[in-house]
């Protein structure tokens, strides 16, 4: 039986086919055929208030959705219904923000950033944003110049010296900011931000990066009295179903971390996979079964054009009208595209019997799919949206 325990808007029905909610898939895939994508309005709110409840109850903090998880309209705007602002990296991001929530629920982030979307956001007065070089500083700092006003922002660290992400502050760096805090007044550096990577595990990175900040912040402070009073620890939290109650832990640590070093900063975050990555499911029809030497094969009609190995995801894959068999067979699922790079995964463990015109339902589908889906060979899919036993398409 495939195990579903940390999926709770996900069940099997008598039949062991699959609920989404309450809505059983074979209705979703006879309506709208295959492959689909499918999110749980239900799955997005929990996932949003457990990330609220959990984080509030032990330090200040605010939270921005990561727009390019997933930036489906209707989704983002069920997210900041849940009192959760915006990440956004572009013009398309930014702009479909401003329609959603206040400026001040917004963070601009992005190695680059257009001296027109800048003035877009410095306009609308957006609550930071996180210059990821020195000189994109001055870039503000003319922008909010220009329209007579003073921009928050914050300074993206490098992550680690190979990545391309942000500025190393050495004492170079630190006398160039010295230099550059002194000139410009129409910027206020008030924010550390750090996004170390995705899938990210090891919770215990999140305080070390806090420590990494304090010390930072102290020696900007020194060299340019400049207040941090922002620690923005970016993304890249597990799945919500994946991380499960040690998002608990992460807290604990954070509130122990804040209090150890006597630090009244407030704490940003900007989630994406957590709030979306269990959300969405994407159905997918198996095409074909074929052996290959000592490989059994299964062919379904959603390749890696539709759920890409970008979106650096562990796929669960159930065969969505075989709940309730025992999972013990080997197959390798490979999509339609005639190309050998189209592989869904390897040696994955599906039930015995499996027929073509079964569906395989991949639960973890919500983040970093529908926006890594390209139209090569065949069109995209549609995207469903179940809220309150009411199918929408999104
Ligand atoms: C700056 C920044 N913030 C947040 C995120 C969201 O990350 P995740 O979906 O892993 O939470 C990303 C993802 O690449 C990012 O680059």
């Amino acid at each position: 039986m495939f195990a579903l325990t940390q999926y709770p808007h996900l069940k099997p029905d008598r039949n062991g086919w699959l609920l989404i909610e309450d809505i059983c898939f074979k209705d979703i895939v006879e309506k709208f055929g295959t492959p689909v994508y499918v999110y749980s309005c239900k799955r997005i709110r929990e996932n949003c208030i457990t990330l609220r409840k959990i984080f509030d109850r032990k330090f200040k903090n605010r939270i921005f959705y990561s727009y390019k998880t997933n930036m489906n309209s209707k989704i983002c705007k069920i997210i900041h219904e849940n009192g959760i602002g915006a990440e956004v990296i572009s013009d398309i991001e930014l702009k479909q923000a401003l329609n959603h929530v206040n400026p001040d629920m917004i963070v601009f982030d992005g190695p680059h950033k257009p001296l027109n979307i800048i003035r877009e956001a410095v306009k609308y007065g957006v609550n930071l944003i996180n210059a990821d070089s020195l000189d994109e500083l001055k870039l503000i700092n003319r922008v909010a110049e220009e329209q007579g006003v003073i921009q928050k922002v914050g300074l993206t660290l490098n992550p680690d010296p190979d990545s391309k992400i942000g500025v190393f502050l050495d004492g170079e760096g630190l006398s160039v900011l010295e230099k550059y805090v002194e000139k410009l007044n129409h910027i206020k550096l008030a924010a550390l931000h750090c996004h170390l990577k995705t899938q990210n595990f090891d919770l215990n990175t999140y305080t070390e990066t806090i420590t990494r900040m304090s010390e930072i912040s102290n020696l900007i402070k020194a060299k340019t009295g400049c207040e941090i009073d922002v620690f923005d620890l970016g993304g890249g939290l597990p799945e919500a179903a994946v991380i499960g109650k040690k998002i608990n832990n992460l807290a604990d640590k954070i509130k122990e971390k804040l209090e150890k070093l006597a630090l009244n900063c407030e704490i940003y975050f900007e989630p994406g996979r957590f709030i979306i990555g269990d959300a969405g499911v994407l159905l997918t029809k198996i095409v074909n079964i074929k052996k290959i030497c000592n490989r059994l094969w299964i062919i379904v009609d959603a390749g890696s054009n539709i759920i890409s190995p970008l979106s650096k995801a562990n796929h669960r894959f159930t065969v969505a009208n075989r709940l309730l068999d025992d999972y013990s067979k080997e197959y390798s699922i490979g999509g339609p595209l005639p190309a050998s790079f189209d592989i869904l995964n390897r040696n994955y463990c599906l039930p015995d019997k499996i027929a073509i015109g079964d569906y395989i339902g991949i639960i973890n589908a919500g983040a970093y799919c529908e926006v890594f889906s390209i139209r090569f060979g065949d069109k995209t899919p549609l995207n469903i949206l179940i809220d309150k036993s009411e199918l929408t398409m999104i």
